[in-house]
């Protein structure tokens, strides 16, 4: 595959950008060689600047359900410029787009939209601070929430102890007050509520978690959170950026039957724009500022682009909750299709999918945790990359990753994608 185009611009970009990318996985470090520029995409496809196309399953890091530029967020969003950019003043789009969400999503009572998920998360984690008068907050280990300094925690060996700084800028003082649990493990979470009682603001966690390849929670593990968490006075909150809009019209929390305190949300609500919310109960959320003392704000939240582009996308989930049985069809054959292939092949990599949300596992064992999910053989996955990425296939350039399936890809891309699998599988082990 010709890839010297992208090979120059990188070359380029590495003079005036960090590594060259203006976020880090795009660099492709995890499985060598250099990052491929895109030009445009349409549909299930990415084209890049040396001509080559790509079936895409990354869809933007999860924005994009329905595949590249779908007619009715490009036309909302030409609509939309027609009036300007930004006012800076309020509009009425931005109370279309809170009721739109507190409709799919009826734990959401009331909204605030910021520009990314990393502002959702950590306005949440204030908010429940504020609302709660306490400081420290669970977190899940192999759980990403943005990169506010205290979410960037690593457990270590300890897994279960006080944080340490994970970055070089986050201090000490930061991370004392972030404590880590297991994920699917509720005695993780009951031993520092123990230790640490009356002093836990909240627990935030990804009900489907995203960021360490894709993992299930255990049904009985949110309902066992949810119920300490309301005897404790705990606020829960969960971290549907990824997983909001994606797994089911009303989120991970609609799958599992499991009602949060703040929800937080970006990627499809903002139909490709830079948009992320954080929402909740009404009794918490009127705290918020200029409601009440907690300060929150943005120049750019709820600008009329990104809330045209995020309406249109919510107006069509609403309108069409047939997409989530397609994008289940869809996904779910993708799935068998890479099992039998690895069954021809003898043998059983560990596939963990939920909904258009999956992950094939370079390992044997059952992944349920993050140190189940470490025990992938990221090098193998590096090699499985590259065979596909040379047959036209677009994946995370990283093992911890999810593929996303969108509406736009057909059975036709599907079953490329599975004798690519093949072939790549069958070329590496
Ligand atoms: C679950 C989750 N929370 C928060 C974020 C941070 O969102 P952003 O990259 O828009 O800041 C991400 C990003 O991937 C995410 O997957």
């Amino acid at each position: 595959m010709e890839i010297s185009k992208s090979k120059k611009l990188f070359e380029e970009a590495n003079k005036y950008i960090p590594g060259g990318v203006n976020s880090p996985v795009r660099a492709f470090q995890s499985v060598g060689n250099t990052p491929i520029f895109m030009e445009r995409g349409g549909g299930s496809k990415m084209y890049d600047v040396d001509g080559n196309e790509y079936i895409d399953y990354i869809g933007s890091w999860g924005p994009h359900l329905f595949g590249h530029n779908p007619s009715f967020i490009k036309n909302a969003l030409l609509a939309s410029i027609e009036n300007g950019t930004s006012f800076g003043a309020p509009t009425e789009l931005e109370t279309k787009m809170a009721k739109l969400i507190t409709e799919l999503v009826p734990s959401v009572e009331m909204v605030r939209m910021v520009n990314s998920g990393t502002e959702a998360t950590m306005s949440a984690i204030r908010t429940a601070r504020g609302y709660t008068g306490k400081e420290k907050f669970v977190k899940f280990e192999g759980c990403y929430h943005g990169h506010a300094d205290y979410f960037l925690i690593k457990a270590g060996s300890g897994a279960l102890t006080l944080g340490v700084p994970t970055s070089p800028g986050v201090t000490e003082g930061n991370a004392k007050d972030t404590l880590l649990a297991e994920y699917n493990n509720i005695e993780s979470v009951k031993n520092l509520i123990t230790k640490n009682k009356n002093e836990i603001a909240a627990v935030i966690i990804e009900p489907v978690a995203g960021n360490m390849g894709v993992i299930k929670a255990n049904d009985n593990f949110l309902k066992e959170l949810r119920a300490i968490c309301s005897e404790e006075k705990i606020v829960l909150i969960f971290d549907e950026v990824m997983s909001g809009f994606r797994v089911a019209k009303g989120g991970a929390q609609e799958i599992f039957g499991v009602s949060p305190d703040l929800s937080t949300f970006g990627k499809i609500i903002g139909g490709g724009l830079p948009v992320g919310a954080f929402g909740g109960k009404q009794e918490i959320m009127e705290q918020v500022a200029p409601k009440g003392p907690i300060y929150q704000a943005g120049t750019l939240s709820g600008n009329p682009l990104a809330m045209s582009a995020g309406l249109a996308a919510l107006n069509h989930i609403k309108e069409h909750p047939e997409i989530y049985d397609d994008l289940e069809k869809k996904s779910a054959y993708l799935e068998q299709g890479f099992k039998n292939n690895m069954q021809k092949l003898g043998k059983n990599f560990a596939m963990n999918r939920v909904g258009s949300m999956m992950c094939m596992f370079f390992t044997e064992v059952k992944v349920n945790n993050f140190n189940t999910a470490v025990k992938s053989d990221t090098n193998l996955y590096g090699k499985y990359f590259h065979e596909m990425l040379n047959k036209g296939i677009y994946l995370a350039p990283a093992q911890f990753e999810a593929l996303f399936v969108s509406t736009a890809h057909s059975y036709s891309d599907l079953n490329k994608t599975i004798t690519a699998n093949y072939e790549s599988l069958k070329n590496i082990l």
